[in-house]
C-alpha cells in the first residue's frame, strides 16, 4: 500500500562525519529521548557528539543542562547574531574520552521564526551554521519539534541521516509518512532515501498495537530497531542522568538497543 516509500537498504551511512535528524510529525513518541540516548551511546564509545535542540519546547536542553548559562541559543545563531561556538555547553564527559555537548534552545526560539526564515530563504542555513563543527564532532544529532515548522524543515534539509521515531500507535507511523510526503512536495528532498532505520520506541510487548505497528513497518519495508518501554529509564532520563553510566539492570535492554542503533548508523 505504501510502495512508493519503499527503499533499498542504506549503506552510505557507515563511518564518516554526519548530521542525524530525529523526527516525527507526531508528538510524544520519544524523539528527545532517542536524541539524548543515541548521543550518550556514541559518546560512551569515545566519540565527541553534539546535540542541537531545534525545538522551542526546549525539552532536550532542560533534560541535559541544569541551567543554560547564557541567554543566547541556537535561534540567535540562526538569526546571525551569535557564533555557534559561543552557545555550546558540555553535557557529559565519559571515561572513554567521549563527550556530549549541546547547542541549546529556549522557548523564545518560537518567536524568532520570521527573522530566521528571512535568512533561510534559498539556503541550507542550518548546515552552513554547523559546517565548521564537522571537524570537531563525529556526530551531530538534531532534535526537532513535532508539527511542521521552519525548524523541522531546516533540520531535515541539513540531515545526512533522518532517524524517524515511532511508538506503538499507528498514528505515529502515519506521522512519519505524512512528513515524508510533505517534504517531497517541497524541495525534492529524498526523505526515505536518508532513513537507514526507524526507531520503534516504547515497545511494550503487552500492547496489542505493537504488532500492528510492526506489520505496518514491515509493509513499508523499512528496517526498525525496538527500544523497550521502561519506567526506570524514564526516571533517569528526567533527572538528566545517563543510562550508560548506570548499573541498573532495569535499563540494560534499553542500553543494548541504543548500542545497536549507534552501531547501525555510526558503525561504533
Ligand atoms: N523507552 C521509553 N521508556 C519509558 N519512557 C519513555 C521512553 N521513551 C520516552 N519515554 C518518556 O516519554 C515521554 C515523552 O518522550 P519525549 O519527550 O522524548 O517525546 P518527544 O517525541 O520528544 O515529544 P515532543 O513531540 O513533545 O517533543 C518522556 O517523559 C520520556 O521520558
Ligand atoms: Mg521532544
Amino acid at each position: 500500500m505504501h510502495k512508493k516509500y519503499i527503499r533499498e537498504k542504506d549503506t552510505k551511512t557507515e563511518g564518516g562525519k554526519m548530521i542525524v535528524t530525529v523526527a516525527n510529525e507526531k508528538g510524544g513518541v520519544g524523539k528527545t529521548f532517542v536524541a539524548i540516548n543515541l548521543a550518550d551511546a556514541i559518546a560512551s564509545k569515545g566519540e565527541r557528539v553534539l546535540l542541537v535542540d531545534l525545538d522551542p519546547q526546549s525539552n532536550l536542553t532542560m533534560r541535559t543542562l541544569e541551567k543554560v548559562l547564557t541567554e543566547h541559543h541556537i535561534g540567535h545563531v540562526l538569526a546571525g547574531r551569535e557564533k555557534i561556538t559561543s552557545i555550546i555547553h558540555t553535557v557529559r564527559v565519559y571515561d572513554s574520552g567521549g563527550e556530549v555537548h549541546i547547542a541549546p534552545s529556549k522557548p523564545d526560539l518560537a518567536f524568532m521564526q520570521d527573522e530566521i526564515a528571512r535568512r533561510w530563504m534559498g539556503t541550507n542555513l542550518l548546515r552552513k551554521v554547523l559546517n565548521p563543527l564537522e571537524r570537531v564532532y563525529s556526530t551531530i544529532i538534531i532534535d526537532t519539534p513535532p508539527m511542521t515548522s521552519i525548524f523541522q524543515l531546516m533540520a531535515l534539509q541539513a540531515a545526512d541521516v533522518v532517524l524517524p521515531v515511532v511508538s506503538p500507535d499507528l498514528n505515529s507511523v502515519e506521522g512519519v509518512i505524512a512528513l515524508a510526503k510533505h517534504y517531497k512536495g517541497g524541495t525534492g528532498f529524498d526523505f526515505w532515501g536518508n532513513v537507514p532505520l526507524v526507531v520503534l520506541n516504547k515497545a511494550n510487548k503487552r500492547l496489542s498495537m505493537l504488532k500492528k505497528v510492526r506489520s505496518l513497518l514491515d509493509e513499508l519495508k523499512v528496517e526498525y530497531i525496538e527500544v523497550p518501554q521502561r519506567s526506570a529509564v524514564s526516571r533517569l532520563h528526567e533527572e538528566g542522568l545517563s543510562l550508560f553510566d548506570s548499573n541498573s539492570k532495569a535499563v540494560l535492554d534499553v542500553v543494548r538497543a541504543f548500542y545497536k542503533i549507534a552501531s547501525r548508523i555510526r558503525g561504533v
